[in-house]
């Protein structure tokens, strides 16, 4: 038996966006930037997908930039925003400790140069306080940046609500959207959202290609110089197979939403109390979160070892985020909900696909079960804590 269950990692490419990427390798491979038929083609396409992305969205297609990717989204709506803010004399960024590195790194960088950044803390339930914000934000604040889902345990930010406050305060607000979009509805203009991020792999399009929306009228400061491509915003020769693709899976989900979502969320909640069953561990977050995201610690285990445990059932889940997977870092997601440093080392998440079925999420905590007992079982911390010599957390 083999299940990915690290969809929040990454996701398989849909089939349909496959099959309406594949003309633009095999025959309409013309420059979108050339005058000829061929390039026309090609420019046709990167329209289509462009208007059909801001369908989605709920937006005008001038307000999307194709980049390459979540990352790249992330850095550029950050230093637009702190560019138009240094013009204005207003250096100060909210944001919260729950981001992703593309996020956190950025505003490191930013602090560097100048910039004072407040790093909002979230609850044990893994979410912002829209008070927290309101009371973050000063007259000199050119950036309110929070995420609309978490990566590693799934909670849902008040996005809307922190929108509204943010338009009100005349303060631009951009959101981390890419773990939000294979579950979430978005529509930027309803929420009050300046900017977001996107990225498609992460529901069914290719990999290295992503969105960023910014409103009309905000400058945006190109990363990329070059050439003129998405007017004078992000240069380089448009990658027109992936943006078909991210089009067409963007569609997809949307299509799918309410449907997958409602059996993701059975499946989920059948996980979670599965899972709760193993004595000494416990849910990473509250059960505000996207379907199919589950996150548990279980203690006196290592995370990775489980993984490694898993992996060898044909079970793929993952320990937090993929891209700090290779630190030995506890996780500043687990961190930041109050979790103890070992108990953050002992993560699990498991991010179910839209094919996952019951059987799927029986072998699992099947599995889970198991393994725990098993690490467990050659733990020195685990002999301690039953023979009553150390404390139990959980
Ligand atoms: C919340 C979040 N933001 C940004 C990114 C980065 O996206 P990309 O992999 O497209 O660079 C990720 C990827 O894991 C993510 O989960």
């Amino acid at each position: 038996m083999e299940i990915y269950a690290d969809n929040a990692a990454t996701t398989k490419l849909s089939s349909s966006a496959l099959k309406e990427m594949l003309p633009y390798y095999e025959s309409i491979y013309g420059n979108p930037s050339s005058s000829h038929t061929a390039g026309r083609k090609a420019a046709r396409a990167v329209k289509d997908a462009r208007a059909d992305i801001a369908g989605c969205l709920g937006c005008l297609p001038e307000e999307i930039i194709f980049t390459s990717g979540g990352t790249e989204s992330d850095e550029q709506a950050l230093i637009s925003a702190a560019e138009e803010g240094k013009r204005n004399g207003k250096t100060h960024i909210v944001s919260t400790a729950i981001e992703h590195h593309a996020v956190l790194n950025t505003l490191e960088h930013l602090r560097k140069q100048g910039f004072s950044v407040t790093l909002l803390p979230v609850g044990s339930d893994g979410i912002v306080s829209v008070q927290d914000v309101m009371r973050a934000v000063r007259t000199d604040t050119c950036l309110v940046s929070v995420m609309y889902v978490n990566n590693e345990i799934g909670t849902i930010q008040p996005v809307s609500e922190i929108g509204r406050l943010c338009r009100e305060k005349k303060i631009p607000f951009h959101t981390d959207a890419v773990a939000a979009a294979a579950h979430i509805k978005i529509d930027v203009k309803a929420q009050d959202i300046d900017m977001l991020s996107l990225s498609a792999h992460k529901f069914h399009g290719p990999k290295g290609t992503g969105v960023l929306y910014v409103r009309k009228g905000l400058p945006v400061t190109p990363l990329i110089r070059g050439g003129g491509q998405e007017r004078g915003r992000r240069a380089g020769t448009e990658n027109v197979p992936a943006v078909v693709g991210m089009a067409c899976a963007l569609k997809e989900v949307y299509r799918n939403i309410d449907k997958n979502s409602a059996r993701l969320a059975r499946l989920g909640e059948m996980l979670i109390n599965g899972l709760k069953a193993v004595p000494h561990s416990a849910l990473n977050g509250s059960t505000e979160r996207v379907a199919g995201n589950v996150n548990f610690c279980f203690e006196g285990i290592e995370g990775e070892s489980l993984l490694l445990l898993l992996d060898s059932k044909g079970i793929y889940a993952s320990s937090g985020s993929a891209c700090t997977s290779m630190s030995d870092e506890p996780s500043h997601v687990l961190r930041a909900i109050g979790r103890d440093d070992r108990l953050a080392g002992s993560s699990l998440r498991i991010s179910l696909g839209d094919d996952a079925s019951e059987e799927d999420v029986s072998y699992i905590i099947d599995n889970v079960t198991r393994s725990v007992e098993y690490l467990r079982g050659m733990s020195q911390e685990w002999k301690d804590k039953t023979a009553g010599k150390l404390k139990f957390l959980l």
